[in-house]
């Protein structure tokens, strides 16, 4: 003891750095409420970092603080970020479930000197707000380009919306509807919903209206993609010849035992499936189903949680431990590594990730329990979105 304390004095002395640091990652997202569970993946996929990676970078200690924020409140991320900044000197901002928290933070980063890891938040327009921003999970743009072509190769021709009325709804209509009126397909409705709505029996009926062939829908994941699917089914639209086509967050593991075959055979494009056949998932998915608890909560947060992690391991080693947020993010320009879902990489322009889009549909396994079956790859896809 005495000795190891002689020589940390010693390494002071001579401007070594013996002694250890804390680096703390201030980690918002929706640790209770309705989306709970979503953060609860964001943590999931962090404890697998650790689990399989250590707590350390060199000779740092590595702390993650969470701080709760339950529903989209861009009033109360802001000041939960500054919160952690200011009170807690955290190096690293990370997690953001939905959008509008996200965006409310981009503009503390530069004077915070703080870059931020967002590990949901899915809007294109994000990465464009600070060059501090690097994105570990997807875009709606990167998701629904690829439902839209399944929709036209399928020899589908009228399509309605229904998309959540807030940034990534906006893209998912957009990117859809753009590409598939460019294969030659027609948008005859597009429905805006409240984020609040929580009733979708009259959307269901205006669906049914509509004279479309397939309804293209995206909501946010949690109680709200759960509780459309049921009354896409409830209402009869299956039945009525209406096909479901949507982005992968309407059919998130986690939804997939209350929805029970009523969902088998549901397509949807979507970056992660826990079912994806690979090595680097198979270990992935052990450590995160430790973490969890209940397997069955694994959800697609964890695997943009698990990378962000690793992104911000390399910042750390690549700052030596320091605070430089721009040394940080350029660090990370151009990294490439094999994720749980597949090969990815970071845009050096856009710092958002490269990957792979699997089409997929929900099916049974042996066991019983539903998962999302991977049938098709656009591979290496970076965001249209910000082209
Ligand atoms: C978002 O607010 O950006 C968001 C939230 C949940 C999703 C996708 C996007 O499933």
């Amino acid at each position: 003891m005495r000795r190891m304390l002689l020589a940390a004095v010693a390494a002071i002395a001579l401007g070594g750095t013996a002694l250890a640091d804390t680096i703390k990652v201030g980690v918002i997202g929706p640790f209770s409420g309705p989306f709970a569970i979503q953060g609860k993946n964001f943590k999931a996929g962090i404890d697998a970092w650790t689990a399989l990676n250590g707590a350390k970078v060199g000779n740092d200690d590595v702390e993650i603080v969470y701080r709760d924020l339950p529903a989209a409140n861009p009033a109360q991320a802001k000041s939960l970020a500054q919160d952690l900044v200011v009170k807690e000197h955290v190096q690293y901002l990370a997690g953001f479930y939905f959008t509008p928290d996200a965006m409310a933070v981009t503009p503390l980063l530069e004077q915070a000197n703080v870059p931020m890891v967002i590990m949901n938040a899915a809007t294109s327009a994000i990465v464009t707000k600070s060059p501090l921003v690097v994105r570990t999970s997807f875009t709606l743009w990167q998701t629904s380009v690829p439902m839209a072509k399944v929709a036209a190769q399928r020899g589908i021709k009228k399509v309605i919306t229904a998309v959540s009325d807030y940034g990534p709804g906006v893209d998912a209509e957009t990117a859809f509807a753009t590409t598939f009126k460019a294969d030659g397909g027609e948008i005859v409705e597009s429905i805006r919903m409240p984020l609040s709505t929580t009733d979708f029996s009259p959307i269901m009926q205006r669906v049914k209206d509509s004279g479309a062939e397939a309804v293209f829908a995206f909501l946010p994941s949690g109680p709200t993609t759960l509780g459309f699917l049921k009354s896409y089914n409830e209402n009869g639209l299956k039945q009525a010849g209406i096909q479901f086509l949507a982005p992968g967050d309407l059919t998130q593991e986690s939804d997939l035992p209350a929805l029970g075959d009523t969902a088998l055979g549901v397509t949807t494009t979507f970056h992660y499936s826990i079912a994806h056949d690979s090595g680097e998932n198979k270990k992935f998915v052990a450590a995160a189903r430790t973490a969890i608890g209940n397997p069955a909560e694994l959800s697609f947060p964890s695997v943009s949680a698990y990378d962000g992690m690793r992104v911000i391991y390399k910042m750390i080693e690549a700052t030596g431990g320091k605070q430089d947020a721009k040394k940080a993010v350029d660090a990370v320009k151009g990294m490439a590594w094999e994720s749980p879902r597949g090969p990815v990489s970071i845009d050096p322009e856009s710092r958002h990730i490269t990957q792979n889009i699997y089409l997929r549909e929900v099916a049974k396994a042996e066991d019983g329990t539903y998962y999302n079956k991977e049938i098709q790859t656009f591979p290496n896809m970076t965001d249209p979105g910000l082209k």
